[in-house]
């Protein structure tokens, strides 16, 4: 029986409409369609539009029903149209006809757009607080790596030198953002859209603030079309996903790289590596692969709620129904995606080579710039220097202080001091540049937001 049989229509759906248009995925809102049920309920009570007795027995089924939902005993049936078809159908099943006065002043427009967003605030709460163990395990990790030097790299060409620490530790800053940027939609997720009704509101003397407060929302809506026929707030969620991914697919195809022979830099326990059907001496590391795969479909589902909200007139339009899967697709591969990615990487050990030598050019034409020389020239010079070793075979450590000084009269014998990567990073002293202290402060400061948060 759906909500609407009856009345106007004198025949049932059919099979192919209703194999079509049935998304039984919204089955996963049901506590929350049963907590907007009881602030509804609880609303019309209050407002008179049902009597003491009639609230009250209407909300103690809920709160039975509610236990059901909990619990996972809550039965759905081949006729149950969408999850808000099935509690009142169950409703009834209780209380017989007085279940008919609870879709008073509603509309299953403004009921699903309330769904999707009491869902929005559950699951943003969850992926911060992944997000924020996430950083956790980011910073275990780096103050596991000690003060290893890396190179670090621009256009994957080795750069400078820098602490392995200060490389995984940019992922956390990008993670911090991931997580104010959840916190920063959390705003415009926590409006209630009830009391918009179908579209227009309604003639019945509802108490939106009420209904509003019962749910714990901090505001209502502002304009009922708007309330019921926008998306624009699963859209940013999906983008915060989105971006989130985007992060943990840099760092993924970073681990992997990092985990061939040819880097030879991380390895990560068996339990979270796969091996191969054919070749006995593999360990693949799959999590990582998946993670980069899966952001692909990610990417899809961004454009996906975008498209569906192009052109279409307002309000509700049952286009509108397919959010919930984008939506849904997009959060469960992201929280998929930080549980594996989160525990395999706190399997992460790191045996990094030194870089080569070439790693301190900049520090050496740094030295020269110390001594007054204009940088574009000690850029010259070192380029030449490089040119002329490379020829030879050599590099930098091979040098003599005699062969430096003759080679030009502006270098010092203690010049050949920079060639040493441990000191390169030493006299590193810009502000949260690639060096032991920044990276203790950047822990720190880590620490306090996730302390705070
Ligand atoms: N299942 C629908 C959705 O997810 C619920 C709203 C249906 N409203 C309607 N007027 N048919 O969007």
């Amino acid at each position: 029986m759906t909500l609407w049989s009856g009345g106007r229509f004198e025949e049932g759906p059919s099979e192919e409409l209703w194999r079509f248009t049935v998304d039984t995925s919204d089955r996963r809102m049901l506590v929350d369609d049963i907590d907007g049920s009881i602030a509804h309920a609880t609303m019309l009570g209050g407002v008179g539009l049902l009597t003491p007795d009639e609230a009250a027995a209407m909300l103690e089924t809920l709160g039975a029903i509610r236990d059901e939902a909990v619990a996972g005993r809550f039965v759905f049936i081949e006729t149950d149209e969408d999850v808000h078809s099935a509690v009142e159908r169950r409703l009834g099943e209780a209380i017989g006809e007085l279940a008919g006065k609870l879709h008073t002043g509603r509309s299953r427009n403004d009921q699903v757009a309330l769904d999707l967003r009491l869902y929005l605030k559950r699951s943003a709460r969850s992926r911060i607080d992944q997000l924020s163990a996430f950083i956790r395990v980011l910073i275990d990790v780096t103050e596991s790596v000690g003060d290893a030097v890396v190179p670090s790299y621009t256009h994957l060409q080795q750069a400078q030198a820098i602490p392995l620490a200060h490389h995984l530790l940019a992922y956390a800053w990008m993670i911090k953002r991931d997580i104010e940027r959840f916190s920063d939609v959390m705003a415009r997720i926590d409006v209630s859209p009830l009391g918009a009704g179908a579209s227009g509101g309604s003639s019945l003397p509802l108490d939106v603030e009420a209904s509003a407060e019962l749910l714990g929302m901090t505001a209502i809506f502002d304009n009922s079309m708007d309330a019921v026929g926008s998306r624009d707030v699963a859209a940013e969620y999906v983008w915060c996903a989105t971006q989130a991914m985007l992060h943990l697919s840099r760092l993924s195809e970073e681990l992997l790289l990092w985990s061939t022979s040819e880097f030879g830099w991380a390895t990560f326990s068996d339990a979270y590596t796969t091996g191969s059907s054919a070749m006995p001496h593999k360990k693949n590391v799959d999590i990582a692969e998946l993670v980069r795969g899966r952001s692909a479909a990610v990417i899809g589902d961004l454009t996906s709620i975008a498209a569906l909200q192009k052109g279409l007139p307002m309000t509700y339009n049952r286009d509108l129904q397919e959010d919930k899967r984008i939506v849904f697709h997009a959060d469960d591969t992201l929280a998929g995606s930080l549980e594996a990615l989160g525990g395999m990487l706190s399997t992460a050990e790191f045996h990094t080579p030194p870089p080569s030598d070439w790693v301190t050019a900049l520090d050496l034409a740094e030295a020269l710039v110390g001594r007054g020389v204009p940088f574009r020239v000690a850029h010259l010079l070192v380029g030449g220097l490089v040119t002329e070793l490379i020829a030879r075979g050599e590099s930098f450590h091979d040098l003599t202080e005699q062969q430096l000084t003759e080679f030009d009269g502006r270098f010092e014998g203690a010049d050949l001091a920079v060639f040493d990567v441990g000191a390169s990073v030493a006299a590193r002293s810009t502000h949260r540049g690639g060096s032991m202290e920044s990276v203790e402060a950047q822990i720190r400061d880590l620490e306090a937001f996730l302390t705070l948060g």
